[in-house]
Order: structure tokens, then sequence, then C-alpha cells
């Protein structure tokens, strides 16, 4: 399967009155993942976690690819730590991502070299 950047659906389902810069940031984000979608390689100034609601999806960070399917609940500590996030399977998956932070962000960098 060819996996492209983008083609994913994002939809901010709350974010907190005084914005994600506030003190009490916090957005809760959902996302559908068509087959073959995949986000950029990115970081978050942000602690958060990923409910896998349908399907399956996959993470690569670190050198290594977790797999994550539906009822999994995925937590990122590492605020700084580039990854990428999609769907390698046949199926649409559905994800609802929480983000708690006071500066919320998102960093892009190239893609790391391939360990598959
Ligand atoms: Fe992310």
């Amino acid at each position: 399967m060819v996996m492209q950047t983008g083609g994913y659906d994002r939809t901010i389902l709350y974010r907190s009155p005084d914005g994600v810069d506030g003190p009490h940031g916090i957005e809760i984000v959902r996302f559908v993942w068509p087959p073959g979608s995949r986000t950029p390689n990115h970081d978050h100034s942000a602690t958060g976690t990923v409910i896998v609601l349908e399907g399956a999806l996959y993470e690569k960070k670190a050198g290594r690819t977790a797999r994550i399917t539906a009822g999994d609940v995925l937590v990122e500590v590492g605020m700084d730590v580039p990854h990428i996030v999609g769907n390698d399977g046949a199926e649409p998956a559905v994800s609802i991502h929480t983000y708690f932070t006071r500066q919320l962000r998102m960093n892009e960098y190239p893609d790391p070299p391939s360990t598959d």
C-alpha cells in the first residue's frame, strides 16, 4: 500500500475556553483515517492519549512500530519525540486524541530512514 501524508479527517471536538495556550489547555480531536493515510513525522508540545474506536493504526517512533487496534489506548508522554501515525490496513480507522498542554503546537520533520 502506498502511504501518503495527509488524507485523514481531523475534527476538534473540544478546546479549552481559554484556548490551548491557556493554563488549562486541553484539546480533544477525532481523526478518521482512510486506508493509506498518515501524519507527517511530527512532535507535540503536549502530553496526549490516543484511543482507537474503530479499525487499527500504527505509530512509528524512535525506530519502533507499535500497532494499536480498536479498544487500545496509547499514552504519549514524550512531548518532543517525532512520530508518524497512520492506517496501513484495508479498513478505515477512527481515533480520539486528547492533548494536555499550555502551548499546543505540532512540528514537522522529514521522514526518518526506513527500518522496515
Ligand atoms: Fe502526534
